[in-house]
């Protein structure tokens, strides 16, 4: 029974205890709903202010890609070691269990296969889909500079504008065509342009030279995507130099799958990511740990 007294008999009113506020903390999210932060938080971890997400989104436009051939063999034992799963809702729904608790973010666009121009894709997910998949973000490619760089902006502003109505952040990946350079001008550009139409965060590739322009001029949040499979210390030295210089995590497919021992890489990754681990280090962790498992 609702007891009408206790309305007027409250003690602990705090008085003179101004609420506490904090920053939200991931970059440039400040002024978002709270639903958005809500999901924004459940992708970038709170004490670190990063993230490593696990990318097995490949088979969208490349079929069973290496280390993609069974994702229940090879991807769902990573699961408990990444903080979000990256994939396209057809192996969400068909391999990955329901009663994970990771979040995830939900490649939205395809329409072009590895065989021809990669930069002609469509929105390829409704957000309905997106809703009654439960996920914590959406996301697709622009193509600078590409043939299709129009359409692949228009895409991009399709998906902020029908996520933005339901507080689902958007991802922006910066795709790369088959002959265009991957260097600082190019990611400068390219980050930029998905930041100013109101991407969330935006996925960019390291390079060598002036990365820390490129998180510098990007107004929220930038993870760097692994590209191809480079030997375990080399990788783990691109994303220290990464989150060094500014980077917000990883979201590194290839270089975990496709490693020798994809569960000790993913949790060499991490110890770079969250705990600032010097490379070196955390390729002993990689060892360590592969070695266990090989026992
Ligand atoms: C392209 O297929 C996807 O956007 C991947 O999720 C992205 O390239 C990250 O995967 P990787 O680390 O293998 O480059």
């Amino acid at each position: 029974m609702a007891d009408k007294d206790d309305i007027t008999e409250g003690k602990d009113f705090g008085l003179g205890i101004p609420q506490d506020y904090k920053p939200f903390h991931v970059k440039g999210a400040n002024a978002l709903d709270w639903g958005m932060q809500n999901r924004l938080a459940r992708i970038f971890n709170p004490e670190s202010g990063r993230t490593v997400m696990l990318a097995f989104d490949h088979g969208y436009f490349q079929g069973p890609a290496t280390g993609l051939e069974r994702i229940d063999l090879s991807i769902v034992p990573l699961i408990p070691y990444a903080d979000v799963l990256m994939c396209t809702r057809g192996v969400l729904r068909s391999v990955i269990p329901a009663a994970v608790p990771k979040p995830v973010v939900l490649r939205c666009s395809g329409g072009q296969s590895i065989l021809k121009e990669l930069s002609n894709e469509a929105v390829a997910v409704d957000i309905d889909d997106a809703i009654r998949l439960n996920v914590a973000a959406i996301t697709t490619q622009i193509y600078i500079g590409a043939p299709h760089e129009h359409q692949s902006i228009k895409n991009l502003i399709q998906l902020i504008d029908s996520g933005n109505r339901y507080g689902i952040p958007t991802m922006a990946v910066t795709g790369v065509g088959a002959d265009m350079a991957r260097d600082t001008r190019y990611f400068l550009l390219a980050t930029r342009i998905a930041a100013e139409l109101g991407a969330h965060y935006v996925k960019s590739y390291f390079v060598e030279d002036g990365f820390e322009k490129i998180t510098s001029a990007c107004p929220v949040p930038i993870v760097i995507a692994g590209g191809k499979k480079l030997p375990e210390i080399d990788a783990l030295t691109m994303a220290y130099r990464a989150v060094s210089e500014g980077a917000a995590g990883v979201d590194m497919g290839r270089n975990i799958f496709q490693s020798d021992s994809p569960v000790a890489m993913i949790q060499a990754v991490a110890a770079v990511v969250h705990k600032n681990e010097e490379p070196n280090r955390a390729f002993e962790l990689y060892e360590t740990i592969k070695a266990e498992l090989n026992k």
